[in-house]
């Protein structure tokens, strides 16, 4: 079957940080930063992005250009008759979940963007926008029906292809999205009280530092970076030769970063703004749906215009951001569907949108008519998100950090990284290090320590 590469560099950089730009970064960053306390997590999660997410974004790089694979067939080549390809499937099951309770909050971003358009949030009081909120996410069909608009909306780009779909679709919406973000984060540090919470995030308390922030920050960062499930790797398969994979990483990374700290300061200084304490229900899941609506409307009181112009592009830049990235991974299940079984594209696609749907029901339902249905005490939706993020990313990574820094010949590496020799890396053994040493030692003590298994920290 005929493979498709991207078709510059630009779009390169901006389809994988397309992907890596997402709800996770407008929406998990600031509620994770709200509940674990601050500038403190996010220094940790900085150090999360530099020591573990940019060497792991790098060896899923890796894999993919060297094998211009689906996740799964890239282990089964560089490491034939192993089980090694377990990992790229255990990747791809990995997508899949993620995608299914993803597709639930984008649809919420979707419903939201109409809402504001038609100006449905004005002249609401706090109260009503629990209400708002409740309505959106508990009734069946009109969560359902979100969520599968937005399944539709990715699939239709994914079948479109790699440069004709993915590529041009990224081009044209992650400098908008920049476009958006800027806009947004002048207006809002400029808000009265706005220095609170920019305060907020510039001022650490690392008293607030225990094992579970740490667990957190690192999950966030692989969850941001869309680490550890072969949806990076799936891209690389689409790269060239002469594709710099070190370089990539490195701008995806300050991107993705940049974009979430931006997301802070969009949200923390306008929350400020209308004195609510980050404490409590107003940071939660619902923090961008049930406190943000309400911080527009009452940051603009005398220029109501603004309040419309702010939550109309705040949601929209949701739903782009959310989109660019149910596209990868929708992509990482679409390759390994038509790659593995033989099928054309369009077939597989249908298959992973119609399956990727069903699950999605259960996970919309969680909030309404299933929400008694718990698993360990999570409902099913938290319990997705939790195991997938907080469990079966970092594993990945653990395990894509072993595959390279012990299994992997390192000469075949340098050759592939190095593009041939033909770039300088001067950070290779520095990488090689990071892989065999401290990734695995990292990602292992954090999740013992927080499966309760080896407790060093409280
Ligand atoms: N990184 C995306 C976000 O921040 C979500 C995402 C896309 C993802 N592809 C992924 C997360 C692969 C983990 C793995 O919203």
């Amino acid at each position: 079957m005929e493979r498709e590469n991207f078709g510059s560099k630009l779009g390169v950089v901006l389809a994988a940080a397309g992907s890596a730009v997402g709800l996770g970064n407008i929406w998990r960053f600031p509620v994770e930063t709200g509940q674990n306390g601050g500038a403190a997590f996010i220094i940790v999660y900085l150090i999360c992005i530099v020591l573990l997410g940019i060497p792991i974004m790098m060896s899923e790089f890796f894999i993919g250009r060297s094998t211009h694979l689906n996740a799964a067939g890239a282990y089964r080549k560089l490491a034939p008759g192993t089980k090694w390809n377990w990992v790229g499937r255990l990747g791809v099951l990995t997508g899949f979940i993620i995608l299914s309770y993803y597709s639930v909050v984008a649809g919420w971003t979707a419903q939201y963007t109409v809402l504001s358009v038609a100006n449905y949030f004005d002249g609401k009081s706090a109260t009503d926008y629990i209400q708002i909120f409740n309505d959106c996410s508990a009734n069946p069909w009109l969560s359902i029906s979100a969520m599968l608009g937005f399944m539709l909306l990715t699939h239709f780009v994914v079948v479109r292809g790699v440069k004709s779909g993915i590529e041009k679709f990224s081009k044209v919406m992650m400098p908008a999205l920049f476009i958006i973000i800027i806009i947004l984060v002048i207006c809002s540090v400029s808000l009265p009280g706005a220095s609170k919470g920019v305060e907020y995030l510039l001022k650490p308390d690392f008293s607030k530092i225990d094992g579970s922030v740490i667990l957190s920050a690192m999950g966030q960062a692989f969850f941001s970076l869309s680490l550890g499930l072969g949806c990076l790797c799936t891209y690389a398969s689409y790269f060239d030769k002469d594709t710099n994979l070190g370089k990539t990483a490195f701008k995806v990374s300050i991107i993705d970063s940049f974009v979430a700290i931006m997301a802070g300061f969009i949200i923390f200084p306008a929350v400020f703004n209308i004195g609510y304490q980050l404490e409590g229900s107003d940071v939660g899941p619902s923090l961008i749906f049930i406190t943000l609506p309400n911080v527009f409307q009452q940051s603009f009181t005398s220029l109501p215009i603004l309040s419309y112009l702010f939550a109309v592009m705040f949601y929209f830049l949701l739903v782009v951001a959310a989109l660019t990235s149910t596209i990868s991974m929708h992509e990482v299940v679409t390759a390994y569907v038509s790659e593995e079984f033989n099928m054309i594209r369009r077939k597989a696609a249908w298959i992973v949108t119609l399956t990727c749907s069903f699950v999605g029901l259960f996970c919309a339902l969680s909030f309404g008519p299933l929400s008694n249905v718990k698993i360990f005490g999570f409902s099913l939706f938290d319990f997705f998100d939790y195991v997938s993020s907080n469990i079966f990313l970092p594993v990945g990574g653990l395990l894509i950090s072993i595959f390279i820094g012990w299994y992997l010949d390192k000469k075949y590496v340098k050759e592939e990284i190095t593009n041939g020799g033909t770039i300088r890396v001067p950070y290779f053994k520095a990488f090689i290090l990071i892989l065999r040493y401290v990734a695995p030692i990292a990602i292992g003590l954090i999740l013992l320590n927080q499966l309760g298994l080896f407790a060093f920290m409280k």
